[in-house]
């Protein structure tokens, strides 16, 4: 039989895991093509005892997971800057065993036909070159904030780029389609670096140059939230397949779309569900700063006494490890620790998309990964935005200043602010907000629908997966 074999290849993190296991989902639903999903020996066995992921996939005859060590030490957090040693890792011990693999043909039962990979993993075009396979990038983040990517070069050479001054506010003049809205601090937090061979820098500027020589280009995204950035990706990439948002598309596709989809690579504490159905609806505020980022214990207090001083109750993930410099949760003074037995819920780690879409949740105070901001565009829930770090600042401008769907915090963490801004979601500009996110949840929705933008470039992806049989 003459099948299309694809092989899937994320970038060992929460994020691009989770979206990367949808895709494969969906592409499963198609019996003529085959995946296997490359996983890190890390990943696949905290996915193993966080989730049913083993037995969810049991169903597709079409799928199979393998493994692959990523080189970073067990003991390693993979959180805040020690993240860029999974990159590393990933780069350095990954693949040259990945070339092993491809070359010599362990894929089994079907030759491979085409490779499909995280748009950092630049070593994958000589790969996919070598082995005469066709090469699709997925770059899991948002593409306003890849674009910026693809412009660091331009920025460089125009001399934005080290700033000159410390002015954060001053606006960035030579990233196309984004004039008069974003300013450095905007611009991914790897920008503020005065040295231009940070290694980082150097990576991004390589993912740029090899993204566009890819077959194609996919996005977790919708024509209706970014078509004008995805319109400036044309220019440089005409194949381009706008598929999102993953997680309502991959619902949607399912027989029974009320089963589970959680790619949770920490175990998900249901009990917030049953806390969520006793508020009151819209009321309460959910915070959560995703899988990789972090923050000082000075900040997690400036959040807690200005969600305190707000009134307005909350479910907090205090992910383990999260908040640097927190010897015990004894050290939390004791008016947080009532007031949060008031009216607060504090769990390690959420069943986010179903809290996002609980009828209770009003808002969202998030790091805004791309994933989250995703979930919560597609719930309608406005955010308060705190970005830590690379295409965080970007997504949080986009969702502030362009998409009017919530407030953009970032660099700031001050309890006064954290209060204000919470009023102002909850209560002061809620009925505008909610407004303006139920807009933007029916675009979202209708783009996967039949007929819709994202509906016929998933249609588009698995017809050209297909072609690729050999
Ligand atoms: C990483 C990068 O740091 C970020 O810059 C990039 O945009 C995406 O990947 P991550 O922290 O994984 O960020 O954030 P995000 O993309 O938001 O993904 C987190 C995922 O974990 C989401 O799908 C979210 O639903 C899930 N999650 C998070 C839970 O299921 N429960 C939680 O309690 C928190």
């Amino acid at each position: 039989m003459r099948v299309a074999h694809v092989l899937i290849f994320p970038l060992p993190i929460q994020g691009p895991v989770n979206c990367m296991l949808k895709l494969a989902e969906l592409l499963c639903l198609h019996q003529e093509i085959h995946v296997t999903f490359l996983n890190s020996e890390h990943i696949q066995q905290r996915l193993v005892n966080c989730t049913d992921v083993e037995i969810r996939f049991k169903k597709y005859p079409n799928f199979k997971f393998m493994t692959i060590p990523d080189g970073v030490a067990e003991d390693n957090p993979r959180t805040g800057d020690e993240v860029r040693n999974v990159v590393k890792g990933v780069e350095d011990v990954s693949s040259p065993m990945l070339r092993e693999m491809l070359t010599s043909g362990l894929l089994t039962p079907y030759s491979l036909t085409c490779l499909l990979v995280d748009g950092i993993f630049t070593f994958a075009l000589d790969i996919a070159k070598e082995v005469g396979i066709p090469l699709l990038y997925f770059d899991t983040i948002s593409p306003c904030a890849l674009w910026t990517y693809l412009c660091l070069p331009k920025l460089i050479e125009a001399g934005e780029i080290p700033f000159k001054g410390n002015d954060l506010d001053t606006l960035v003049n030579n990233v196309p389609g984004m004039e008069g809205v974003i300013r450095r601090r905007d611009l991914p937090s790897f920008c503020r670096e005065t040295d231009l061979n940070n290694p980082t820098i150097q990576r991004i500027i390589k993912e740029g140059k090899h993204i566009v020589q890819a077959q194609g280009l996919i996005f977790n995204t919708f024509e209706g939230l970014e078509g004008p950035i995805l319109s400036q990706f044309r220019t440089l990439c005409p194949n381009i397949y706008s598929i999102g948002p993953l997680h309502i598309h991959l619902k949607k596709s399912l027989s029974s779309p009320k089963t589970s989809t959680s790619n949770s690579i920490w175990k998900e504490d249901m009990s917030c569900i049953d806390w969520l159905d006793e508020q009151p609806k819209k009321s309460v505020l959910f915070v959560s700063i995703g899988s990789v980022a972090t923050m000082s214990k000075a900040q997690f207090l400036e959040i807690w006494y200005g969600l305190m001083n707000s009134k307005t109750r909350f479910l907090w993930v205090q992910r383990p490890g999260s908040v640097i410099g927190l010897e015990e949760n004894n050290d939390i003074p004791m008016e947080l620790s009532k007031y949060t037995k008031e009216r607060g819920c504090i769990i390690s780690w959420a069943p986010q998309e179903e809290v996002l879409a609980h009828p209770s949740i009003g808002g969202f105070l998030t790091h805004c990964g791309w994933n989250s901001t995703l979930e919560s565009i597609v719930e309608g829930v406005p955010m308060i935005c705190w970005p830590y770090f690379v295409d965080q600042q970007v997504n949080s401008r986009y969702v502030g200043e362009v998409w009017k769907l919530g407030l953009d915090m970032k660099d700031v963490c001050d309890r006064d602010i954290v209060e204000k801004m919470v009023r102002e979601i909850m209560e002061v500009r809620k009925i505008e907000f909610l407004e303006r996110g139920r807009e933007m949840r029916n675009l979202a929705i209708q783009s996967v629908n039949e007929g819709g933008s994202s509906y016929k470039d998933l249609d588009r992806l698995v017809e050209d997966i297909r072609l690729m049989r050999i």
